[in-house]
């Protein structure tokens, strides 16, 4: 692999916002300075270089359903979307509950266009019934674990997890293990297809209180105090939810958050097409509830944009409204979503997108960190102006269930680096 120089762009990491070139060779950051010159020159004028993005949320469907996405579709789409790392979801076929699972998710992952990184679940088959071997898993490289697509229902359970999950730590250099959770009480969200409120009402559709995940958020709150474990909530959609988290925040518990690209621009309203690209877990939520989640992200209580890209094949996705699987896809669009409709700067954007959700999955040693000589070469090279308009079939998911269709938005990714490695050039692909 020869060298490659990036030259006259706009370097922002956790450091800032400066005016550099650099040079990369054998994979990690050679040189950052001056008028730098390589076997291969990227002249980044007008682009901005970023660490490259981490998506803490993204379901790559191998094993088991590889008719909606694999691996390696899944990862090109990433990288396309500037994300050199991705937390893959245990709901799999089989499911990521066993060190002999872990070990085939990586490899599958072998000719990936980004880091894969396998999460587990905390119960055996994400049942509730029976704790997943976590030491097992830990020492199989798992930081993250959740039963995704389900909440833990069980109290006793998650407490037992994250008891179990905080006396792990010297099996992972020290890094306390994070329990992620998928925020849906049954009891009040089974059966339903979209949010329970005016519109659900109007189309006659059974609904999803809020309520449904403000409790178990309001509980694990309370759990995070009694163990003083680490919980991670995933794809936050309620006003009230953001202000749970904010009062744990301020009491110093040790909660983080994320929001969806797709929580931050769509609301209930969109199920009345009864087009069931608009159907997904938690559900499209009220205006004010999209407004709560976009002041959550520029506050600091919600942590990081992930996306629950969530592949779904037509045949699945044609099937009535409530019969459809929920989920959409979204990690080539996120930074395009984020940066058009968040109203946020490109620190901001950093921040939410590589530096914060990389400490939270606990490979921040080579992913979301500063642009400096020495660090692993994980890049995205970013145009914050370029408009396009998104097209499911243009995406290379190998599913196009996007609730973006026809959406103009601003700023592309041109090129990202992996490991020194350049997976997209010129908004392309390398393979
Ligand atoms: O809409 C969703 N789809 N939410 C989830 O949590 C799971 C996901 C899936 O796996 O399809």
């Amino acid at each position: 692999m020869g060298s490659i120089a990036i030259t006259n762009g706009t370097l922002v990491d956790g450091a800032g916002t400066r005016r550099a070139d650099l040079l990369i060779q054998n994979g990690v950051i050679a040189e950052v300075g001056e008028k730098l010159d390589g076997d291969t020159i990227i002249d980044a004028d007008g682009l901005v270089v970023t660490p490259g993005f981490v998506d803490l949320q993204v379901h790559f469907r191998e094993p088991g359903g590889e008719e909606a996405e694999t691996i390696q579709t899944g990862s090109r789409g990433a990288a396309l979307g500037g994300f050199t790392a991705v937390v893959v979801m245990p709901n799999t076929t089989p499911t990521i509950d066993s060190a002999a699972v872990v070990r085939q998710i990586h490899d599958l992952s072998i000719d990936a266009l980004c880091e894969v990184v396998p999460s587990a679940a905390i119960t055996v088959d994400r049942d509730g019934e029976a704790l997943a071997p976590m030491a097992e898993l830990v020492r199989s490289g798992v930081r993250m674990f959740t039963d995704d697509g389900v909440g833990v229902q069980d109290a006793r359970m998650m407490r037992t997890a994250l008891e179990y999950a905080s006396g792990l730590s010297h099996l992972a250099d020290g890094f306390e293990i994070v329990l992620a959770q998928h925020c849906e009480v049954d009891a009040l969200a089974a059966g339903g297809a979209m949010h329970e409120g005016e519109w659900s009402s109007r189309l006659g559709m059974p609904g999803q209180p809020a309520e449904a995940e403000e409790l178990m958020i309001a509980r694990d709150v309370a759990l995070a105090r009694l163990t003083d474990g680490r919980v991670h909530f995933q794809h936050v959609t309620t006003a009230r939810g953001v202000d749970l988290i904010r009062a744990a925040k301020a009491e110093g518990l040790k909660v983080t958050g994320e929001a969806t690209p797709h929580y931050l621009c769509l609301d209930h309203s969109a199920v009345a097409s009864f087009d069931t690209v608009f159907k997904v877990n938690p559900p499209l939520r009220t205006p004010a509830d999209v407004t709560a989640i976009k002041a959550g992200l520029l506050d600091g209580t919600l942590d990081a944009i992930a996306t629950d890209h969530a592949p779904h094949t037509r045949q699945d996705k044609e099937r009535p409204f409530l019969d459809a699987p929920p989920g959409m896809i979204g990690v080539e669009t996120a930074f395009a979503i984020a940066n058009t409709e968040l109203g946020a700067d490109i620190e901001k954007l950093v921040e939410l997108l590589s530096i914060n959700p990389a400490r939270i999955a606990g490979i921040d040693d080579r992913h979301g960190g500063p642009i400096e000589a020495g660090r692993p070469a994980n890049l995205a090279l970013l145009d914050l102006d370029e408009q396009w308009t998104i097209t499911g079939a243009a995406l290379a998911s190998r599913s196009s269930n996007t609730p973006f269709e026809g959406r103009s938005v601003r700023g592309k990714i041109r090129h990202t680096i992996w490991n020194g490695d350049l997976v997209v050039t010129n908004g392309e692909a390398t393979r």
